[in-house]
């Protein structure tokens, strides 16, 4: 069983959920608090074990890049001044090694990933989406799917929560058979965004996966799905019809960044839980709850 040391994050979409902010800045570089998104995807990913990252970068995705790059300029000034706790910040965002493409035309997730398809070569890999940030302690989301690949002996796995009914048809939802584990169930079909009606369970994909490069053939063959796109789900159903695939209801507290609700609630969230920042805020909120 090969190891999984290899992930990829999908950051081409236009981000029109949050326009005007994401008109010449990336979706993925909004802040939760003063650290963008996608730095909490990248920070989990190396924390669960990845040691080569691929994004997929699109149009007006530059800064991700810069964010990703050392700041020569920058690091001097914050050097001259004796600013070593922000020089550490900027620096940390610099060592860690990153690799890009551009997906050129914005035909879906599953297109998307396909991108990828060099750079994994025969290797399974971490695919991580970056509207889902997951807070857990101790655990990274990715930890513990690594650890059922593990268990597994090499099969591919999707992270996923129970959603409410109200939810269901924002996500790719599974239906499978559950195991001696109680949060591992085996998975025999899903369907990407089904309404109410049609959806076979609750359990959602919340934005975390790992897969064999078994992947990549289907993901050719798919044609265009829900929305007109390359919807992964549709070539994680083949693959779960050719070899196991498993869903596994992972632990941590999840937030949707896609929903502005969602990272409101991960703003004042994360900020309640900073040293920094925490017993100001709480003092602040208390003020504010009688004048709501
Ligand atoms: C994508 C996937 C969907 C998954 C979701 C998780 O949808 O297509 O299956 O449940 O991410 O966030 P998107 O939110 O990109 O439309």
């Amino acid at each position: 069983m090969k190891q999984i040391k290899k992930a990829v994050i999908p950051a081409a979409g236009f981000g029109t959920r949050f326009l005007p902010a994401t008109k010449a800045t990336p979706k993925e570089m909004l802040p939760i608090v003063d650290t963008p998104t996608i730095q909490y995807i990248v920070e989990e990913a190396l924390a669960s074990g990845i040691e080569e990252l691929l994004i997929i970068s699109g149009h007006g995705k530059r800064a991700i890049e810069d964010h990703f790059d050392s700041a020569p300029t920058l690091e001097s000034v914050l050097e001259k001044k004796g600013k070593f706790d922000l020089l550490e910040k900027v620096r940390s965002t610099a060592d860690i090694n990153i690799y890009y493409i551009r997906q050129r035309y914005m035909r879906g997730l599953g297109d998307a990933i396909l991108c990828a398809k060099a750079f994994m070569g025969d290797d399974p890999f971490a695919i991580l989406l970056g509207d889902d940030v997951v807070y857990h302690p101790q655990r990274p989301a990715l930890r513990q799917l690594i650890d059922i690949y593990e268990q597994t002996g090499g099969a591919s796995v999707l992270g996923c929560q129970i959603v409410p009914d109200e939810k269901v048809s924002s996500y790719g939802i599974v239906s499978g058979d559950m195991t001696d584990n109680e949060r591992l169930m085996r998975v025999n079909d899903m369907v990407e965004k089904p309404s109410i009606e049609d959806a076979p369970s609750r359990m959602a994909v919340l934005g975390r996966y790992i897969v064999t490069p078994t992947i990549f053939p289907l993901l050719e063959q798919t044609k265009p799905g829900k929305g007109g796109e390359i919807q992964l789900t549709d070539a994680l159903r083949v693959l779960a019809s050719q070899e196991p695939v498993f869903a596994y209801n992972f632990e941590g507290e999840r937030y949707d960044l896609g929903d502005k609700l969602g990272f409101l609630r991960a703003t004042v969230e994360f900020a309640l839980r900073r040293d920094d920042l925490g017993d100001p805020f709480r003092d602040y909120l208390r003020e504010l709850i009688p004048k709501l």
